[in-house]
């Protein structure tokens, strides 16, 4: 027997900016952040991916970066936008994808280029997935442009799309070039998309930092509000837990251990029940409002601390239930949810609910007695009781 024995590391970093307007002339950060990893030999290629919700709502869009890429040297702008519909259409197939494979090879963007893509988180998981394969990895850029990316899915790792009619049943864990938070495209966003991505700041809250819970509690009337000071600030802590998570656990998910999962196990069920007329962080909403009462079930929360967190969703004009949470046991989609789930894990159940608020912690088993209860309790509430 001979053997050679394979080991190395690879060091990953990437900057999250957080800015207001960055195609601005007057804007240097963007450009700052190509010239400083420009090769002088070489003429960078830029292709832009962007959802058509964004420039609907911010028609300059395009012409800023027009200019703002005739004052960058060493760089060519692809002159041809890649514009997407955005939502979770952009997930449900592999075309979107196989478009950007094709505009890569049809404009010659090479490993020494970039994708720089502008959209909700739908188009992001989509668009980074593709630039994560072309040439075996391109370097992408992401510029999220909801509460929700910015906050959650477009600081982290995860590509992907839906396929075999399971969420991100393919993509790939690879890191972004750099993030660009701009909270200028937050105004844009409908009511729902506004206060859906809050969801995920609760959830981070309640896992690992309860000051951070209690915060959100006392600014809930300015967030709904549209305040865009406070929002501000929550998608900073947000995506700060978040990247200090990613940093400090296990970036690529080799292990089952998912905490940033909490309150998903149902919410991505859910998603596809109701053929995602459901927003991701509505449904979010809906499985934190489940876990939690479950937690409270199991003697982990007194019923004080689960109608807190029950009222901030409602104060926050969030869902608590949905049409398909039913407490029949046979065939209960809920049910066959949480396999599916084990399967994705491999055959071993890790879902984390709450120790205390602020504090998750893994189980391996649910008690479907116990969880038809917390269904009942949801569908039963009444924030005045
Ligand atoms: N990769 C991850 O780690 C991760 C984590 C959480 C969620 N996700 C995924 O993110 C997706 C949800 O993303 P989302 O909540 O950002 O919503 P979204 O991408 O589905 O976008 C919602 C809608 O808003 C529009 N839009 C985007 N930006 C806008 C703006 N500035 N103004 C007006 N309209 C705008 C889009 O066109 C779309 O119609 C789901 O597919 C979910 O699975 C991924
Ligand atoms: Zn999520």
């Amino acid at each position: 027997m001979r053997i050679i024995n394979q080991a190395f590391s690879v060091d990953f970093q990437y900057p999250v900016y957080f800015t207001n307007d960055l195609f601005a002339a007057s804007n240097s950060l963007f450009a700052n952040f190509l010239n400083k990893h420009r090769n002088e030999a070489i003429q960078h290629k830029v292709l832009f991916v962007i959802d058509k919700g964004v420039t609907a709502h911010h028609p300059t869009l395009k012409s800023s970066i027009f200019t703002y890429f005739k004052a960058l040297n060493g760089f060519t702008l692809v002159d041809t936008f890649i514009e997407l519909t955005g939502g979770e259409e952009a997930k449900n197939s592999y075309k979107p994808v196989d478009e950007i494979l094709s505009a890569i090879d049809k404009y010659g963007v090479d490993r020494h280029s970039y994708v720089c893509i502008i959209g909700g988180g739908a188009i992001l998981d989509m668009a980074c997935f593709a630039a994560s394969i072309g040439h075996r990895g391109i370097r992408h850029i992401r510029i999220p442009t909801t509460v929700l990316s910015q906050n959650d899915s477009g600081v982290g790792v995860k590509n992907g799309i839906n396929l075999e009619g399971k969420k991100n049943f393919v993509g790939s864990f690879v890191p972004p070039f750099a993030v660009f938070n701009d909270s200028g495209f937050l105004n844009t966003l409908d009511d729902r998309n506004w206060i859906a991505g809050v969801s995920e700041a609760i959830k981070v809250g309640l896992i690992k930092d309860h000051d951070f819970f209690h915060w959100i509690e006392e600014h809930a009337e300015a967030l709904t509000n549209r305040s865009a000071k406070e929002m501000e600030d929550l998608i900073f802590r947000c995506a700060e837990i978040h990247l200090e998570h990613i940093r400090s656990g296990d970036p690529f998910e080799s292990g089952s251990s998912r905490p940033l999962d909490f309150g998903h196990w149902s919410a991505h069920k859910l998603e596809q029940l109701n053929n995602f007329a459901l927003l991701h962080g509505e449904a979010v909403a809906i499985g934190i409002a489940l876990d939690v009462v479950y937690s409270h079930k199991i003697n982990n929360l007194s019923l004080e601390d689960a109608k807190r967190v029950i009222n901030l969703f409602i104060q926050l004009g969030l869902p608590i239930d949905n049409k398909h949470m039913t407490t029949v046991t046979s065939d209960n989609p809920l049910l066959l949810g949480l396999n599916e789930f084990r399967e994705h894990l491999g055959g071993r159940l890790c879902i984390t609910l709450l120790e205390k608020l602020g504090r998750g912690k893994e189980y391996h088993e649910i008690h479907t007695g116990k969880l038809m209860e917390s269904i009942q309790f949801l569908k039963n509430y009444n924030a005045e009781d």
